[in-house]
């Protein structure tokens, strides 16, 4: 156990009370400035350590869905930083100077979509960012969020039992409604201005209270947040996800996971409105080829191969 988790650990059995630096010095049998070093490490963890002069330190709350130390143990190799409020878990990861890293938050306040679009971030979503050392080639980086999309979606149905459908390219949809959207950035090295590992961000409405016009379009896992807590383990979901993501990783240039996404994929054989730029027209999709652009045929039956770069795919009424 690292300094910090050991001030954490004793904190938290010493909630109703204060513990004093000196007292957590010896306790622990490091040192006063290794105590304020670590109670300082946890605050940008995101925990709420109170400090009272002459009295002690006293942890107000931590996020209370998730337990940072179980994650941790549950993840060797990965840094895992958890917090109660962040602007966006993407940009903290990017920020980073860990390889491997793994951020949580239970609300962002600046939480980042797709195509510059800011992501609705209340609490009762899962946030979650995982960087990766980009140890693959730069054509194989741009298969992470079709990874990602299956890593989820046989998390959420291993851990909660439920199935959805992947919409292309990284959407996770619902009883035709989006619980889950994905966004990959990657991470310039200033020194040689080439990508040096990349960031998988993931959005999950896990007990979201959805206003009337976004219950139209998105949907949550679960009602409340006591139903989360009792019908599946947020750990778990978190786990499995990274555990997945790296199993796919790993095996890239394999791209057999492309039959899984294939299976689960709710765009194959409909008709679709492909919005392009300014423009828009109709489309039926044919399938996923083997570098997971979205292949469909238009109205004069002229096959289009289309990446996701500045395209939405509008499923036609
Ligand atoms: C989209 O549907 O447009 C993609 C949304 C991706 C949202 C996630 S939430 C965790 C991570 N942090 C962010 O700021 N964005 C991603």
């Amino acid at each position: 156990m690292t300094n910090t988790e050991a001030v954490l650990h004793a904190l938290a059995q010493q909630r109703d009370g204060y513990l004093s630096g000196a007292r957590l010095a010896r306790d622990l049998g490091i040192s006063r400035a290794a105590v304020w070093r670590g109670v300082e490490r946890l605050r940008k963890e995101g925990h709420l350590i109170e400090g009272k002069s002459k009295v002690g330190y006293r942890l107000i709350s931590r996020t209370p869905l998730f337990d940072r130390e179980r994650l941790q143990r549950a993840l060797p190799g990965w840094d895992v930083h958890l917090f109660d409020t962040i602007d966006s878990t993407n940009r903290y990861a990017k920020s980073l100077e860990s390889e491997k890293a793994v951020v949580i938050a239970l609300a962002q306040s600046a939480g980042r979509g797709r195509r510059g679009r800011s992501f609705y971030s209340p609490r009762g979503g899962l946030y979650l960012s995982l960087r990766l050392p980009l140890s693959f080639a730069l054509d194989e980086a741009m298969l992470l969020t079709s990874m990602a999309s299956v890593a989820v979606h046989r998390s959420l149905l291993e851990v909660a039992g439920i199935t959805c459908s992947i919409k292309w390219v990284n959407d996770l949809y619902l009883g035709g409604k989006k619980l889950c959207g994905i966004l990959t950035e990657g991470v310039v090295a200033l020194e040689s201005g080439q990508l040096a590992s990349v960031v998988v961000g993931i959005g999950i409405n896990l007990f979201t209270a959805l206003g009337e016009e976004l219950k139209e379009t998105a949907v949550s896992l679960y009602e409340s947040e006591d139903d989360a807590r009792s019908l599946f383990d947020v750990h778990e979901l978190v786990i499995k996800i990274v555990s997945h993501m790296s199993t796919l990783v790993a095996a890239l240039p394999d791209r057999s996971y492309l039959e899984y996404y294939r299976a689960h994929s709710l765009l194959d054989g409909r008709d679709v409105v492909v919005h392009q730029g300014e423009g828009q027209w109709e489309a039926r999709v044919v399938g996923i080829d083997d570098d997971a652009h979205l292949v469909v045929e238009d109205r004069e039956g002229v096959v289009h191969t289309l990446t996701s770069a500045e395209i939405t795919i509008r499923l036609a009424r």
